[in-house]
């Protein structure tokens, strides 16, 4: 499940992350997900281009307002590469010695993402 480069790509998070069929325990769809952060407190390693730092996440950091010269007026960012936001190292590659996936930070059985491994 991987790109030409051997890393994951958007389709390959959206693979699982739109799946709540066969991940139940995501509980919510993405989007969903995402917006339920709104009001909890900023973590900046996970930010989309453009977005300036507040206290909390509200609709304008996800989605910064860019100003656009063609209609003389600001433009809101819909971003849904996970990778734009999502630093690469920190959902892909292996756990050992001490990897910064964070999907294997969250203490579930192998079983539960990868079939093979239990
Ligand atoms: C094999 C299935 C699978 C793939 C592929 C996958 N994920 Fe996940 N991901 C999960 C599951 C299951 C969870 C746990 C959800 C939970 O606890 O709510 C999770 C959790 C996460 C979390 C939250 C981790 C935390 O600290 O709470 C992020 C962020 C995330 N995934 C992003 C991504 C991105 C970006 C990609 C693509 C590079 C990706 N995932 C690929 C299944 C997957
Ligand atoms: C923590 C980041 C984050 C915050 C905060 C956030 N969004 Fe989003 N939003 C996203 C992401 C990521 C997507 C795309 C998800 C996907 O495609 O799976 C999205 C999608 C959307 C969509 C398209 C929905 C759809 O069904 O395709 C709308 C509309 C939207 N956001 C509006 C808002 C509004 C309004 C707020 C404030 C109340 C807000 N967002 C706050 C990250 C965020
Ligand atoms: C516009 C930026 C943006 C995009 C695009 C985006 N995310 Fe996120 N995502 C965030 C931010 C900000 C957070 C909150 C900080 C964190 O947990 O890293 C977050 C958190 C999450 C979480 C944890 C939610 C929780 O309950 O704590 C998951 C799972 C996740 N993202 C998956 C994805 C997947 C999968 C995609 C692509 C299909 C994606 N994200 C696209 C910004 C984004
Ligand atoms: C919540 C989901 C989740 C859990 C639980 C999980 N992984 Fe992963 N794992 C991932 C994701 C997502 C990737 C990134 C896949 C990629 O890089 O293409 C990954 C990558 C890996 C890789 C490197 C890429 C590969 O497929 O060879 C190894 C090895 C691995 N996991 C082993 C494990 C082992 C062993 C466990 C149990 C101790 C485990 N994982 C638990 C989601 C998970």
């Amino acid at each position: 499940m991987t790109g030409g480069d051997g890393l994951p790509t958007e389709a390959d998070c959206r693979s699982c992350h739109d799946n709540l069929v066969e991940f139940p325990l995501l509980g919510e769809t993405n989007v969903n997900k995402h917006h339920l952060l709104v009001g909890s407190q900023i973590i900046l390693t996970t930010a989309p281009p453009d977005a300036e730092p507040g206290e909390v996440y509200e609709c304008l950091f996800c989605h910064p307002a860019v100003w656009d010269p063609v209609i003389s007026g600001y433009t809101v960012l819909m971003f849904r590469d996970c990778l734009v936001c999502h630093p690469i190292e920190t959902v892909s590659g292996p756990p050992r010695m001490q990897g910064s996936n964070r999907h294997h930070k969250l203490g579930y059985s192998c079983s539960v993402c990868h079939e093979q491994r239990r």
